[in-house]
């Protein structure tokens, strides 16, 4: 039993967890995200207030990030479709890439909130476009039989305002999902208007191209006159860029000049 208990206490000496602010994939973790919790703490007042919200910023600012972090740590349950995924595997935005995109997203959805699997499961699999495979979601694409998305959206709606809380559906890099023939800015206004219980989240990167998509000052557009919350990211300091070079290199173990920082910012 001791022998056992030392290994143990060894083990949890010996393993540490990496912390690293110079990885290059998107972060999920709080602590591998440098100066961002003003960040977080808006994005979370925004999905508590609102019923839209817009991280923005050029690329490579810390958006995904930002949101992967926020969705990783608060416990909301969420649908997380990334347009970039749909690109690479497709070569361009279409829907059949979109409609596996969101399967994907169901599925992980219920297979977080396995308390709601049966219910939930129960409660879509009439819907027109919908197969149910043991725990795993998928939506039709072809025009014949194509996934009934608004009706997906109640059923969501239905689960959420049931539980009393609320659901985050994000879109990261909104604007890249243009070119597709589902309507989303139609669907955002639905949701806006119809299904309280449900927070979107959009990020964007084209922050021109994305304000076009949505068209918020334009009469004619299903989201006119609609608020939405924004979080802009901003760029660090020279002050908090050194300071975030420096922070990783210690985490990496590599000895550098602050001379060296220094010039690194200019
Ligand atoms: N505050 C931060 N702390 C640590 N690393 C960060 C921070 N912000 C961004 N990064 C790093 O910068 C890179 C870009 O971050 P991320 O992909 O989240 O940005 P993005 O704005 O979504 O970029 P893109 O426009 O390419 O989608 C990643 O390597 C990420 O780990
Ligand atoms: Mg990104």
């Amino acid at each position: 039993m001791i022998d056992i208990f030392i290994y143990w206490r060894l083990y949890q000496l010996l393993v540490v967890i990496p912390v690293m602010y110079f990885d290059l994939a998107p972060k999920s973790r709080r602590e591998d995200l440098f100066n961002f919790e003003d960040v977080l703490e808006r994005l979370k007042h925004g999905i508590e207030s609102s019923r839209i919200v817009a991280v923005l910023a050029p690329r490579r600012y810390g958006k995904t990030s930002v949101l992967k972090t926020f969705l990783s740590e608060s416990g909301y349950p969420h649908l997380f479709i990334d347009a970039r995924r749909i690109i690479v595997s497709e070569g361009f935005m279409n829907i059949r890439g979109f409609m596996v995109e969101l399967s994907n997203a169901l599925t992980n959805f219920i297979r977080e909130n396995r308390s709601l699997l049966d219910r939930f499961i129960e409660s879509i699999k009439d819907i027109n476009g919908v197969e149910i495979s043991k725990s795993s979601i998928k939506l039709s694409w072809s025009k014949r039989n194509r996934a009934d998305i608004a009706s997906i959206l109640d059923r969501l709606q239905r689960w959420a305002f049931e539980q009393g809380q609320r659901i985050i559906i994000a879109f990261d890099e909104f604007q890249e999902f243009r070119p597709l023939p589902v309507k989303l800015t139609h669907m955002l206004a639905y949701v806006y208007d119809d299904l309280p219980n449900i927070v979107i989240v959009v990020t964007g990167s084209q922050i021109g191209l994305l304000y076009d998509m949505l068209s918020l000052d334009d009469p004619s557009s299903p989201l006119y006159g609609r608020p939405i919350y924004e979080v802009r990211l901003r760029r660090l300091s020279r002050d908090e860029a050194i300071e975030f070079l420096r922070k990783g290199f210690e985490q990496t173990s590599i000895k550098v000049e602050e001379g060296f920082l220094s010039k690194a910012v200019e």
